[in-house]
């Protein structure tokens, strides 16, 4: 059986990404990397795994509108079915949505509905919780509101440093975000 195709959209660092590159069958092709931060570190892991990247910077296109239907022609013309949204900080508008129903899907550092939005972790670090965790659901049209597919918890220690904590979410996304994706192209063939 062929693997499904995909597109991973990020806006930083890329660990994310790398997880989902080193993973041994993935079933499921990441052929494209599409960046909205040009200079992203992200980029350079691209590079490195040999996946092609589209950088577009939104603020060229006017409009979300617009910005989104550059990225759509370059999925179509990319012939990818799920997008994974790994660290990309940009809300997803109707455009996108409209065209991949239920699979576009995203990973965020708390356990959802807590804590959404930008620097999840430091709002939990300051809101002194005693765990928190990774959430991977599908996007809909809200600030991290779409369905849930999978959550794990991650103990805050008393003595964590904002760092630590980061830390030790990041090793938990980077175990549970692939295994989500097998899981999800696996059922949907
Ligand atoms: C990850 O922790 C991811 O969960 C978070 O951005 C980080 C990207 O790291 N995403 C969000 O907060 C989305 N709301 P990475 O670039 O090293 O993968």
């Amino acid at each position: 059986m062929t693997n499904a195709r995909a597109a991973v959209f990020a806006s930083g660092t890329g660990s994310n990404f790398r997880a989902i590159m080193e993973t041994d069958n993935l079933l499921c092709d990441v052929v494209l990397l599409v960046c909205d931060k040009p200079g992203a570190a992200v980029m350079e892991k691209a590079e490195k795994f040999g996946v092609p990247t589209f950088i577009v910077n939104p603020k060229d296109y006017g409009s979300k509108a617009n910005y989104e239907r550059v990225l759509l022609e370059k999925l179509h013309e990319t012939d990818v079915t799920w997008i994974f949204l790994a660290g990309y900080m940009r809300i997803v508008g109707p455009t996108l949505l409209g065209e991949f129903p239920a699979r576009i899907i995203n990973i965020h550092p708390s356990l959802l509905p807590d804590f959404p939005g930008l620097d999840a972790i430091g709002q939990a670090y300051e809101a002194n919780v005693g765990s928190t965790g990774v959430t991977v659901h599908y996007i809909d049209d809200g600030i991290d509101t779409g369905p849930i597919i999978a959550q794990e918890e991650v103990p805050v220690n008393l003595d964590d440093t904002k760092e630590q904590l980061t830390e030790r979410i990041q090793q938990v996304e980077h175990k549970l975000y692939p295994q989500v994706i097998q899981e999800l192209v696996k059922e949907n063939r």
